[in-house]
């Protein structure tokens, strides 16, 4: 089978990667892809141009294709191609909702009593401003529609929220993604990522994992689209994972089912484990970045055969075959980010025993530089958490480039939860 990934990042790396291993695919291209994925021909194209990708994937027979990111599944690519016949996996623009509205996610999980931070939503300043002066602080503060990762503010009292507020409506700082705003009650508790596949009807989660958000070590520092993971995640206990399945998982599948959405895809539960109970940060329409590089670490096969699952129908917890163990997954960025910072540098090295995935990186003459600001991640598995993070940063002694930044603390916190430091 001809298989196109949708994407260029380090999740879409770990996607190629892992199905190029996967006896089904017969030929496999990425779009736009990256110069790092040597596992699959990269087609020229941009991914929110449905009707260029639909006729690139025409041309080269495409016969199943994977969505992966945020902006091109918000943007109908899904409909397009399966409007010209194309089978995917991920979601229609309808379902994809549930990730690119936080209104409509609020409003699901209101209406199907899914357990999530106190909330109201506003498209005008007064009634915010008026409703913010009335909780408790911190307080948060979201833009409703796609931010990568920046549409969240937390303020510590009234003045910082009526600040945020006036940045946000007159001064245009999540631009139209901010002409709507929730804002929520804060939470607190150790974070959870759980990705799990969907065929509108059954779930199958993947072992769950924790992301590390903030550019720099013990959570200083700006937020990132991520700056490590690990999985599985060691507060996520047999018990939590039933309750969440129990109150989370399938009242949400079942949700979209009944507005008549059903969810086709990966499914991507942000999950805060509070004193009171799990409860949902947000969901995601889609692969987690860098969540899928440890958590497709953790799958030894099965993964074609689960999407089309997802696609066709009949998914099965059967239908993936997992590895014991842990996974420990260490991005390597642009010293800055993400913030400024300088590209163009050459990148060197070959760390053997660990997945390495490419993301911001280009093709000079003389080899791969960087192009961007998450440059590539390293990802190890061994039977212990603490072994998978220490094969995880030898291996990033053995790559180089000018400037490289990554945290040396991916890891210790859920060490700790284990009792290991
Ligand atoms: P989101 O884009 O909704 O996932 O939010 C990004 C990050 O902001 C989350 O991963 C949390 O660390 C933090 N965050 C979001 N909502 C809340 C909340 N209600 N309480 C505390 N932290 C939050
Ligand atoms: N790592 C979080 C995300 O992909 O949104």
């Amino acid at each position: 089978m001809k298989v196109l990934v949708i994407g260029s990042g380090g999740r879409e790396h770990a996607l190629v990667q892992a199905l190029a291993k996967e006896p089904g695919v017969t030929a496999l291209y990425a779009l736009p892809g990256n110069a790092g994925m040597k596992e699959a021909l990269c087609l020229p194209g941009d991914p929110m141009d449905s009707p260029g990708v639909v006729a690139t994937a025409r041309a080269q027979g495409i016969q199943f294709c994977v969505v992966a990111p945020d902006d091109p599944l918000a943007n109908g690519l899904v409909d397009a191609l399966e409007e010209a016949g194309i089978p995917c996996f991920g979601p229609t623009r309808a379902a994809a909702r549930i990730e690119s509205s936080k209104v409509f996610s609020k409003k699901l999980m209101a209406d199907f009593h899914i357990p999530t931070a106190r909330w109201a939503a506003f498209d005008s300043p007064d009634p915010a401003r008026e409703y913010a002066l009335g909780q408790p602080y911190p307080l948060v503060i979201k833009a409703d529609g796609l931010a990568k990762g920046k549409g969240v503010l937390i303020v510590q009292n009234a003045e910082q929220a009526q600040e945020a507020l006036h940045s946000i409506f007159d001064g245009g700082l999540f631009g139209a993604s901010g002409s709507r705003v929730v804002i929520e009650e804060y939470l607190e508790g150790p974070e959870v990522s759980v990705l799990a596949l969907c065929d509108g009807q059954n779930l199958v989660p993947l072992p769950s994992a924790m992301d590390h958000k903030r550019a720099l070590d013990d959570d200083q520092g700006l937020n990132t689209g991520g700056m490590g993971v690990i999985a599985p995640n060691p507060f996520y206990t047999p018990e939590i994972a039933e309750r969440c399945m129990q109150q989370i998982f399938l009242p949400t599948v079942r949700a979209m089912q009944a507005l008549g959405h059903p969810f086709r895809g990966c499914l991507f539960f942000g999950l805060m484990l509070t004193k009171d109970g799990p409860r949902v940060l947000e969901y995601n329409a889609r692969f987690g970045d860098p969540e899928t590089q440890a958590v497709l670490a953790l799958v030894e096969g099965g993964l074609l055969t689960a999407m089309q699952h997802c696609r066709f129908g009949g998914l099965s917890a059967g239908d993936l075959r997992l590895k014991q163990g842990s996974a420990c997954c260490v991005v390597m960025a642009s010293g800055g980010y993400p913030g400024r910072f300088n590209t163009g540098y050459p990148i060197t090295g070959r760390p053997e025993g660990v997945l390495l995935h490419y993301a911001g990186v280009k093709q000079q003459q003389d080899g791969l530089v960087t192009a961007g600001g998450r440059v590539l991640s390293l990802t190890a598995t061994a039977p212990t958490l603490k072994q998978a993070i220490d094969r995880a940063y030898q291996a990033t002694e053995q790559m180089h480039f000018e400037g490289a930044h990554y945290r040396r603390d991916i890891g210790r916190h859920a060490l700790r939860a284990e009792g290991v430091t």
